[in-house]
């Protein structure tokens, strides 16, 4: 892929966990940046009302090593979105990014999320009212189309016009948003994956980035997706086999693959700091029950550190022991 065309923002897109309510808390971010030290992160959605009516910090703060982090907002409300990102602007995110894929019946009362894709004017004003409040990159993440929407017109039209507002990077999940009659959920499953079209768009517009979501789990096809697109996003299997995530950055970086045990009594010494300030073991652990996935000792690790944490909140070790046992586990499958 030519990347010569396209202005060089010094951020590296190449592999990005999405942005997902409840999941992509700080505590699960620090967790996925020990894991892909290369990867664009990015925060749960946050409304533009809840950081300019609410404390702003409950709600931006976080530690250094999350970046590079993205803040995404959920807003359609100009004025709103430049004050939100006003209030951001210390906190060192590295991009602001406009929730319009999200098709939840809250956030569509709000008049935000998917049903936006329908306005692009209303998006238009928004980012460009974002894009007033910094000078660090305004991204949009949306859907292929929504309801009857035709996709190939649909979707020009609407990068089009977000395009010429001074937009140039869309996170683009290839399905559509169907805002009647499907829970949020169904609309990550049923709506088809259509990543030609999202691959005919990058095609078309190579003055834009296009980063690919939706449905990638598999390692190796998500290593093709990356070489044909300018990156990749990765949401339910980010969350539920974080390991892909160390895999892919060893990857692509070629460094060195990170050790599981490693990566565990990093996280349990993280947790003493969070229980210093207060937490607890499981708001650490609830984000960690994938990580030995698809090895011999994967149901005793989410055993203990989802139940055993929630029983003893504040003895770390818990993390630290049952990491040495299954990894003693993988090294016996090797011997
Ligand atoms: C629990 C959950 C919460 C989500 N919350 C958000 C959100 O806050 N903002 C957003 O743009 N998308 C949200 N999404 C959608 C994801 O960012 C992503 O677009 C979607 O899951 C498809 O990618 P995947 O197939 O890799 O999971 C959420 C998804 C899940 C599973």
């Amino acid at each position: 892929m030519n990347h010569s065309l396209k202005f060089d923002d010094g951020i590296n897109r190449q592999l990005c966990v999405a942005p997902m309510m409840d999941w992509t808390n700080r505590h699960c971010r620090y967790f996925h940046r020990l894991l892909a030290p290369s990867a664009l992160l990015f925060t749960e959605m946050v409304t533009a009302d809840a950081i300019c009516h609410a404390d702003p910090h409950r709600f931006l703060a976080h530690n250094d090593a999350e970046h590079p982090l993205a803040l995404q907002l959920g807003g359609s409300e100009p004025e709103k979105l430049h004050r939100a990102i006003k209030h951001a602007s210390e906190y060192g995110f590295s991009e602001f990014n406009l929730n319009v894929g999200c098709p939840s019946d809250r956030v569509q009362s709000g008049r935000f999320g998917a049903c936006l894709m329908a306005e692009p004017e209303i998006v238009q004003d928004c980012v460009s009212a974002m894009r007033e409040a910094t000078d660090k990159p305004v991204t949009v993440k949306c859907r292929i189309g929504i309801d009857d929407m035709d996709v190939d017109s649909g979707l020009d039209n609407f990068t089009d016009k977000i395009a010429a507002s001074g937009v140039s990077i869309f996170y683009i999940h290839a399905r559509k948003a169907w805002l009647k009659g499907l829970s949020p959920k169904e609309n990550r499953n049923i709506p088809p994956l259509d990543y030609e079209r999202v691959a005919k768009l990058a095609k078309t517009r190579p003055e834009l980035t296009i980063i690919l979501n939706g449905g990638l789990i598999d390692r190796d096809e998500i290593i093709r997706k990356q070489n044909e697109f300018e990156g990749v996003m990765l949401g339910r299997a980010a969350y539920k086999t974080p390991f892909i995530l160390a895999e892919l950055d060893a990857y692509a970086t070629k460094n060195i693959l990170a050790e599981k045990k490693a990566i565990a009594f990093a996280m349990a010494d993280y947790a003493d700091m969070v229980i210093e300030q207060g937490g607890n073991l499981h708001q650490i652990t609830r984000h960690m029950l994938g990580l030995f996935t698809g090895e011999r000792a994967a149901k005793y690790w989410r055993q203990q550190v989802g139940e055993a944490a929630r029983l003893q909140p504040y003895n770390t070790d818990i993390l630290r022991e049952t990491a040495e046992f299954c990894c003693s586990q993988i090294h016996r499958e090797v011997a």
